[in-house]
C-alpha cells in the first residue's frame, strides 16, 4: 500500500470511529438519566417533545407516549351523584381529564360519569384521561388496591395511577403499578406530594420514570423550586389546590392583583389563576361541583397573561401551603 492510499484508510477509519463515538454519547445521553423515558407518540394528538403543552390541542405528550389533557377537573369531597354531574358537565363541555382517588371515596362514580357520557354524548373511552391514586395504607398489598382501583371504575383501564403520598412500601407499591402498566390495566405512572428530597431518593429505584407529579400549587403557594425541577426530568407537573382549596378560595380569588388582572381581560379571578398555571407549564384539575364554574374553568385560551402580568401573580409567592402534605 503506498504512503498516500495508507493515510486515505486511516483518516476513513478514523472519520468512522468518531462518528460511532457521537452516536454512543447521543444515546446515553437520552438514557443515562434515567429520568426522560423517549417513546414515540402512542396516538396521533401528541406534540413533538415531552412536557411542552399544545395549546391548539390542549393537551401535554407524557413521557410514557400518551398525551393527557392541561386542563380538567378534580373530585376531591364530592360526593356521589354531584361526583357523576360534575364530571358528566365537563365531559358535555369538551374538558376530558378527571382526577379522583381512593381517598375520596368517588372512584365509582367517576367511573360512571364516565360511562354514562360516553354513552349519552358519544365520547370514545381513549378521548378520555382519568386519574386515580392508592393511599400509602393500601401499599402494603399495592396489587389488591389496583384491582380494587380498576373494578370501582370499571373503565376497562386507568389512564394514571399515582401514588397519594410518599409512606412505608412506596417503592414495593410503585413496583407492582409497573407491573400493571406491563399488562396494559395502568397506562402511565406519577407520584403526589413528592418533592426534591423525596424525588431525589425515590426516582433512582424505579424502572418507569414517572410521567407527572401532582402536588399543592397555588398563587400564594408556588413551588418556584421545585416545579423546574420536576420539569427538567421530562416530568409533567399538575397542581393539586389551584385556587386554594376548599374553604380557602374566598381571600385568593379576592386578591387585588388578581382581581385587576382579571379585570383588564374580562375574566374572573378563577380563569387568570388557571392561566397563569398554564403558561408555567402547569396542568390544572380545580374541583367544583357548580356547572357554570366546571364551564368557566375550560375557558382558558381565549386570552394570555402578559409577561409583567406573570411576574405580579409570582410576586404574590409568600409559601404558604394550605395543607399539611
Ligand atoms: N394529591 C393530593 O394530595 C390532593 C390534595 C387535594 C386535592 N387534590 C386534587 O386537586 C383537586 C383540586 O383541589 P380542590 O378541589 O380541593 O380545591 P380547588 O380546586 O383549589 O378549589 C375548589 C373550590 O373552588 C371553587 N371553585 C371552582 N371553580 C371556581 C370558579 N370558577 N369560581 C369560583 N370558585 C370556584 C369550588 O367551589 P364550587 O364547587 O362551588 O365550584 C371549591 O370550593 C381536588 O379536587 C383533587 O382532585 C389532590
Amino acid at each position: 500500500m503506498s504512503f498516500r492510499k495508507a493515510a486515505t484508510f486511516i483518516t476513513v477509519l478514523l472519520v468512522i470511529m468518531l462518528c460511532l463515538s457521537v452516536c454512543a454519547s447521543a444515546h446515553n445521553e437520552n438514557t443515562a438519566s434515567g429520568t426522560r423515558t423517549l417513546t414515540e407518540p402512542k396516538d396521533e394528538k401528541g406534540v413533538e417533545e415531552v412536557g411542552l403543552f399544545d395549546l391548539e390541542s390542549k393537551t401535554v405528550l407524557l413521557n410514557s407516549g400518551y398525551t393527557m389533557p392541561v386542563m380538567g377537573l378534580g373530585t376531591y369531597a364530592l360526593d356521589h351523584d354531584t361526583c357523576v354531574d360534575s364530571v358528566k358537565t365537563l365531559l358535555a363541555n369538551g374538558g376530558r381529564l378527571i382526577d379522583t382517588a381512593y381517598m375520596y371515596r368517588n372512584e365509582e362514580a367517576v367511573g360512571e360519569g364516565v360511562r354514562e357520557a360516553m354513552a349519552e354524548y358519544g365520547i370514545p373511552r381513549e378521548d378520555i384521561f382519568v386519574i386515580t391514586k392508592i393511599y400509602p395504607n393500601q401499599f402494603h398489598d399495592p396489587e389488591a388496591a389496583i384491582d380494587m382501583a380498576l373494578e370501582k371504575l370499571d373503565i376497562g383501564y386507568i389512564d394514571m395511577m399515582l401514588l397519594h403520598h410518599p409512606g412505608t412500601n412506596d417503592v414495593k407499591a410503585y413496583k407492582a403499578m409497573e407491573k400493571y402498566v406491563e399488562q396494559g390495566k395502568i397506562h402511565s405512572l406519577g407520584l403526589s406530594n413528592w418533592y426534591i428530597e423525596e424525588l431525589t431518593s425515590f426516582l433512582p429505584q424505579l424502572t418507569i420514570t414517572p410521567a407527572l407529579v401532582q402536588n399543592e400549587i397555588h398563587p400564594y403557594y408556588q413551588e418556584q423550586e421545585v416545579v423546574p425541577f420536576i420539569q427538567e426530568k421530562g416530568i409533567v407537573v399538575q397542581c393539586w389546590y389551584p385556587l386554594g382549596g376548599r374553604g380557602y378560595t374566598a381571600e385568593l380569588l379576592g386578591d387585588e392583583i388578581i382581581c385587576a388582572i382579571a379585570e383588564a381581560h374580562g375574566v374572573s379571578s378563577a380563569q387568570v389563576i388557571l392561566r397563569w398555571d398554564l403558561q408555567r407549564g402547569v396542568v390544572v384539575i380545580p374541583g367544583s361541583s357548580n356547572p357554570d364554574h366546571i364551564r368557566e374553568n375550560l375557558d382558558l385560551f381565549v386570552f394570555e397573561l402578559t409577561e409583567e402580568e406573570m411576574e405580579a401573580i409570582a410576586a404574590l409567592d409568600r409559601g404558604e401551603k394550605h395543607d399539611w402534605y
